[in-house]
């Protein structure tokens, strides 16, 4: 890590500015320079390499006139599960519904049968091929929630599985309790029994132990209600966990108000917000996290306003929500394909939602930028121009991925 490397040759160079310029919602800036220098794990110089006058460099590096963008973050995703559900994709394909599939026992509750029985090892070793291929699609920072354990014993295993996994690779996981993603079996009949549990046991625990930063829960019809999700979060921010919610999914419950009115990190999916709830996003500063990998992945039929989000000052973001249920893809450069076809935005604005306000749906200042003093997360693109990052799918265009100052993939294979 305290090997420097200069890269040159840099053809463009595209970032968002720092987080404390916070008039330039959606502005992305060209950098007029073709080197970039990462030092200790950060990026410590910026210009013309014709003007380079540091020390010698442990590497030189010419990129030979590609594109260079910040780290890909995917602020959402799941991506720890015992086993994937393609069983329940086919179901849908001939018509079940999400919601049809979750009612009769499948969905989530299939996934929590099944962490349940596996061992931590055994997690370990399945969860680790999706983060390599993430950073292979050029995700350097990706949230990791619990949620497939729904007991406290098993919710634990979950985010020690997670610490275990930030240790084991170089992308840098990001862990959220999501003990109330659904509630389990036994307490079925029982909600307020698993909201005391939630409240008075599993959240302090999570939170004396350092488990977690944030609290996340599924407010949506049949699942967790917004007076529910009022109670949860707000005992995770007595515990001083961050919060943020899985709100307003598949029907317009208000769960964006609710992420608003606490001062949540971002209200997430959000396709049936209302305009109170957009409103509440605005004058909050709360993230509306655009997920358009599940939207597309569940055939939704409704997007949410990103332009009139965007012209009122709605901070998005863009991210996998990677999870074997409805999004089986933690590559972010389908969330920057797939937000550009479904919201209709700019590939300016699709880079800024998968970097600055992926950052700010993290709470994190330290990346979603280049500039000196940012983390040196990058990702070095097979790509003429920015416009040509949404433009190609199915197709990966990421040609090096810079870790914490550290080459950690190139062409497709991982380095470290
Ligand atoms: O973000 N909506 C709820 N939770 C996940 C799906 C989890 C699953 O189906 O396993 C989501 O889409
Ligand atoms: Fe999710």
């Amino acid at each position: 890590m305290n090997d420097s490397i200069l890269l040159t040759g840099i053809g463009w160079m595209a970032t968002p500015c720092p987080p404390s310029d916070r008039h330039a919602l959606y502005q992305v800036n060209f950098l007029d320079a073709d080197s970039i220098l990462l030092e200790s794990g950060k990026i410590t110089w910026i210009g013309k390499y014709a003007d380079f006058k540091g020390a010698p460099v442990s590497k030189r590096i010419d990129l030979e006139g590609r594109g260079v963008t910040p780290g890909l973050i995917d602020f959402h995703a799941h991506p720890v599960f015992a086993s994937t559900r393609e069983d329940e994709f086919e179901l849908r394909t001939r018509g079940a519904s999400y919601a049809e599939i979750a009612q009769a026992g499948g969905g989530i509750l299939n996934s929590v049968k099944k962490l349940r029985n596996t061992e931590e090892a055994q997690l370990i070793a399945s969860s680790l091929p999706y983060l390599q291929a993430a950073m292979i699609h050029g995700t350097t920072t990706m949230e990791a929630k619990s949620g497939y354990g729904l007991s406290p014993d098993a919710e634990v295993k979950m985010l020690e599985v997670i610490r275990e996994l930030d240790l084991q690779q170089p992308v840098d996981l990001i862990p959220t309790f999501l003990g109330a993603h659904e509630f389990p079996p036994e307490y079925r009949e029982d909600h307020e029994g698993y909201i005391n549990l939630l409240v008075n046991e599993m959240i302090p625990m999570v939170a004396a132990r350092n488990l977690a930063a944030a609290c996340d829960i599924f407010c949506e019809t049949g699942v967790f209600s917004v007076e529910e999700a009022r109670r949860v979060l707000t005992a995770a921010k007595e515990n001083g966990l961050q919060t943020k919610v899985h709100a307003d999914q598949l029907t317009p419950l208000g769960g964006a108000k609710l992420a608003a009115e606490l001062g949540s990190l971002s209200a997430d999916h959000i396709e049936f917000i209302t305009d109170e709830g957009v409103d509440a996003l605005a004058e909050s500063g709360t993230v509306a996290g655009l997920l358009p990998v599940a939207a597309h992945f569940l055939r939704m039929t409704q997007d949410p306003p990103v332009r009139t989000m965007i012209e009122k000052g709605v901070v998005c973001a863009l991210a996998t929500d990677f999870n074997p249920g409805s999004a089986m893809s933690p590559n972010m450069q389908m969330a920057l394909h797939l937000g550009v076809i479904r919201f209709r935005i700019t590939a300016e604005e699709a880079l800024w939602m998968a970097t600055a306000g992926s950052a700010r749906a993290l709470g994190l200042v330290d990346r979603g930028w280049i500039g000196e003093g940012a983390k040196a997360d990058l990702v070095v693109w097979n790509a003429k121009s920015l416009k040509q990052l949404p433009y190609y799918f199915g197709v990966n265009l990421a040609h090096q991925v810079y870790i914490n100052g550290q080459l950690v993939v190139e062409d497709n294979r991982i380095t470290v």
